[in-house]
């Protein structure tokens, strides 16, 4: 049976993949999507999410839209990566499917009160703000919700400071309030996530599928890739986001290592990190992981895989 899940996400080059990989793959089911401040403002980036909706054709989802601000700090947008839409490069179309009318906070809640225990797996793409909010809202999610797979972190690097990765840093708060929950916790961090490179033989293969869903896909690659090379001199762009679904969807396409992990949020260099302890084997209590090594192949062809099932869209 496909693994149901809500995705928790601010498009977002990485986050519009990660949408149409959890779309197009038959071994997931998105339940929702929600939005949250992050690579952009809310307005923006949920704007972005519906548009992406359209031209992949999603239909009978609901999405919401979510916290407009971190728990405690202030806007941090990363505009330097995803231009000053959230999505720059590619024309997106006028969104046709409306907004759910409740919170973000309260469609999760919804979402997973109403299934059974073991049955949701949150998959948060963004700062952790809906997904901190949401726990403390309503406590019992922690024991209903299957696991927490997300985007964010790294232990060994940082992409937002020397240590610390942006969907931490943007709200060290609520990822510290997510990290300490009882529900099992998958970090797919930036050492897992740098090696899921956009190669040129990555874009061929997608272009290859020939749709319209795909060209969106290389357009936003072709502007993401010039974004990371630019700011952070990567030849090929990481294509992060995409990671956390793939990894609910095959736990093969990666090696996780279970550690303790927590986040910084008082040192003045490191706010934001994301400090796993790897000194001993984990304890028999620990519930988070972190993600290792990628399968690089196998990690593209789900991709590729979910372009060619979503096939061409009318316009
Ligand atoms: C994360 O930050 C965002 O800019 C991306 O969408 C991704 O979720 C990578 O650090
Ligand atoms: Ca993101």
């Amino acid at each position: 049976m496909a693994r149901k899940i809500i995705l928790d996400c601010d498009p977002g080059h990485d986050d519009a993949i990660a949408m149409l990989l959890a779309h197009g793959n038959p071994d997931v089911e998105l339940v929702a999507v929600t939005t949250v401040v992050g690579n952009q403002t809310l307005e923006k980036v949920t704007r972005n999410a519906l548009s992406v909706a359209r031209i992949a054709n999603i239909t009978g989802v609901p999405f919401a839209a979510g916290c407009p601000r971190p728990l405690v700090r202030d806007i941090e947008v990363a505009h330097t990566i995803h231009g000053e839409s959230g999505l720059d490069g590619p024309v997106l179309p006028e969104p046709v499917l409306e907004l759910d009318g409740r919170h973000a906070v309260d469609l999760i809640i919804d979402t997973v009160m109403s299934h059974e225990p073991g049955e949701i797996t949150i998959v948060p793409t963004a700062g952790l703000t809906n997904i901190a909010l949401a726990v403390r809202k309503e406590p019992r999610i922690a024991e209903r919700v299957r696991e927490v797979v997300l985007m964010g972190g790294g232990y060994h690097t940082g992409n937002w400071s020397a240590v610390a990765e942006f969907n931490i840093k943007i709200d060290p708060e609520a990822a510290h309030i997510v990290f300490n929950e009882r529900w099992p916790v998958t970090m797919v961090g930036l050492d897992l996530t740098h090696q899921a490179l956009a190669t040129p033989e990555v874009v061929r293969r997608i272009a290859a599928v020939g749709t319209r869903p795909a060209a969106f896909v290389n357009e936003l690659l072709d502007f993401f890739g010039a974004m990371y090379l630019k700011e952070q001199g990567f030849e090929h762009p990481p294509v992060h986001d995409p990671c956390a679904v793939a990894y609910v969807i095959d736990p093969d396409v990666m090696t996780v290592r279970k550690a303790p992990v927590d986040i910084e949020l008082t040192g003045t260099l490191t706010l934001g990190m994301t400090v796993a302890d790897f000194r001993a084997p984990a304890p028999a209590d620990c519930r988070t992981q972190v993600a290792v090594d990628l399968d690089h192949g196998r990690f593209w062809d789900l991709v590729v895989d979910a372009l060619e099932r979503i096939g061409e869209v009318p316009a």
